[in-house]
């Protein structure tokens, strides 16, 4: 995105916050010097300048005080402007909003007069998201005032906007924008949460009870199939997963009619894996506490279910969660056992911890009686896929090209990376039992792969694409805009893969 200085700052910043953030490029910072009134008045941005302490470097960000209204300006670089991406402007919305919170400011404009008017939307939209994503913590389960928990910033005060000389009609747009982003990014920080909740607390149930309350509010069909009913219409492969806990497992399914009962829904499944321990293939302990995160797929779903609904999309969706807990118990599965999965194929699981495959193969199964025009699930699957993409993109796998491109690029339109892996016939011999239709591992090469060739048993000939999210659902140590937890990730990628149709 490239920038100019088009309007000389005007008297429009709205006033009565406590500080203005202006994002600039390293080309554009010597005009701003002289240009930013009334910062520039008595010299202030001169001598920051020649002092050096900013010259719009990326990741730069500069606090100043003066007798001005509003009192602070935050300088926030953007760096080489032929390099700036949209990446770039959602880091530097967090980075300022971090710094803007520990000062313990709870109000500011984002002054867009140095964005040039065609990119001023897509450029609004990075920075709210930026924002918005930054201020997100857990902490419901921190007393009031104990060490680390911050005052939540009410959400009322959080952002205004300023821009400029703007015009008047890309002022509206971006306006409505921020209202749109308050909805989505309220939607990432519910599948946040929901992932950060620890599995004693979100059973299988406890999911169900939240899709509940979303078709509640949000005036979406709600159907939630337990155990017995499970059983009656024969999910094998998802009930061999969960028998082992004694937590009930729930189908929870939310339908959202936008475009007339005549079209085809698109299908969202996910995973829903309210804690994994491995189950009879027990995982090892160190970690074991992460594998509460094994629900982000669900939670993506579920969460992108009510924002689609609060926006009106015009799509028919239909998003299905199979929820359950995989435990050790002696009612587990045990390795070597075979069942019979919804689909009528039998699968051998020889390992209780490939237990994703199992629950979205019967879960697929059912959605795909409902003639979907597509299907999309998002799944925790494998570890291999931290070892293939690390934790910078997930893994998409698919059987139809068109789908998955659009899936990238929504992605890449959100910062939400997605990379292909290939799904060559071969992959599925790797599956192949002696005893049943087919195994649930395929051995250690392309471990990503052969699970998701596993899923396209179960998909026939609809049009599908798979996300392994086991590297991006959870963020470790914290970055701009990603607080350490769960990251809600996908859920910015299907609502923009839903909009762009
Ligand atoms: N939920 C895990 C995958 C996972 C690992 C997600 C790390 C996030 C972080 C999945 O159920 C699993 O255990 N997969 C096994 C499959 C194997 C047994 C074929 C794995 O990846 O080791
Ligand atoms: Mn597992
Ligand atoms: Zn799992």
């Amino acid at each position: 995105m490239s920038m100019e200085i088009v309007y000389p700052c005007s008297a429009t910043v709205k006033q009565d916050v406590a500080c203005r953030i202006i994002m600039v490029s390293a080309q554009q910072w010597p005009n701003l010097v002289h240009s930013l009134s009334p910062w520039s008045e008595g010299g202030i941005l001169q001598s920051v300048a020649d002092e050096g302490e900013f010259s719009g470097k990326t990741e730069q960000t500069l606090l100043l005080h003066a007798n001005a209204k509003p009192s602070r300006l935050m300088l926030v670089g953007l760096g080489d402007e032929t390099k700036i991406t949209s990446r770039v402007y959602r880091t530097a919305a967090s980075l300022a909003v971090q710094q803007l919170r520990q000062c313990h400011l709870s109000s500011w404009v984002f002054d867009l007069h140095l964005c040039c008017a065609d990119t001023v939307v897509d450029v609004a939209d990075c920075l709210f998201d930026g924002a918005l994503l930054e201020l997100y913590r857990f902490e419901r389960y921190k007393s009031p005032g104990a060490d680390g928990k911050d005052a939540r910033l009410s959400d009322a005060d959080v952002i205004c906007c300023a821009f400029g000389a703007i015009a008047v009609d890309s002022l509206a747009a971006v306006q409505q924008r921020l209202t749109q982003r308050k909805i989505i990014s309220a939607g990432v920080c519910l599948a946040r949460d929901l992932v950060n909740e620890p599995g004693n607390v979100k059973t299988p149930s406890y999911l169900a009870q939240i899709a509940w309350q979303l078709a509640e509010e949000h005036h979406l069909k709600c159907t939630l199939l337990g155990p017995a009913e499970l059983e009656r219409q024969g999910f094998g492969a998802l009930l061999a997963v969960a028998k082992g806990s004694i937590c009930e497992p729930r189908l929870i399914a939310l339908e959202y009619t936008g475009a007339g009962d005549a079209s085809a829904p698109i299908a969202l499944v996910g995973k829903g894996v309210t804690f994994d321990s491995g189950g009879i293939s027990l995982k090892p302990g160190e970690g074991m506490d992460q594998m509460k995160m094994d629900m982000a797929g669900g939670a993506a779903v579920l969460a992108t279910m009510g924002i689609i609904a609060q926006l009106q999309l015009p799509v028919n969706v239909i998003g299905v969660v199979p929820a359950v807990e995989n435990m050790p118990s002696d009612r587990a599965t045990r390795p070597g056992d075979i069942v019979t999965s919804l689909s009528g194929q039998t699968i051998e699981i020889l390992n209780t911890d490939a237990e994703g495959r199992l629950i979205l193969a019967d879960a697929i199964a059912w959605v795909g009686k409902k003639n979907p025009a597509m299907i999309i699930d998002l799944a925790t699957l494998t570890g291999a896929c931290i070892m293939a993409l690390g934790h910078h993109a997930s893994a998409v796998l698919g059987n139809d090209d068109e789908l998955v491109q659009g899936l990238r690029q929504a992605g890449e339109k959100v910062g939400e990376r997605l990379w292909q892996l290939p799904l060559f016939e071969e992959y599925a011999d790797q599956l192949k039992s002696q005893v049943a239709d087919m195994k649930n591992i395929g051995g250690r090469p392309a471990g990503t792969i052969t699970a998701a060739a596993f899923l396209q048993k179960f998909v026939a000939e609809i049009p599908w694409a798979h996300l392994d999210i086991a590297g991006t659902a959870w963020e470790e140590k914290g970055k701009p805009g990603q607080p350490s937890g769960g990251t809600g990730f996908g859920v910015r990628l299907l609502v923009e893969y839903l909009q762009s149709r």
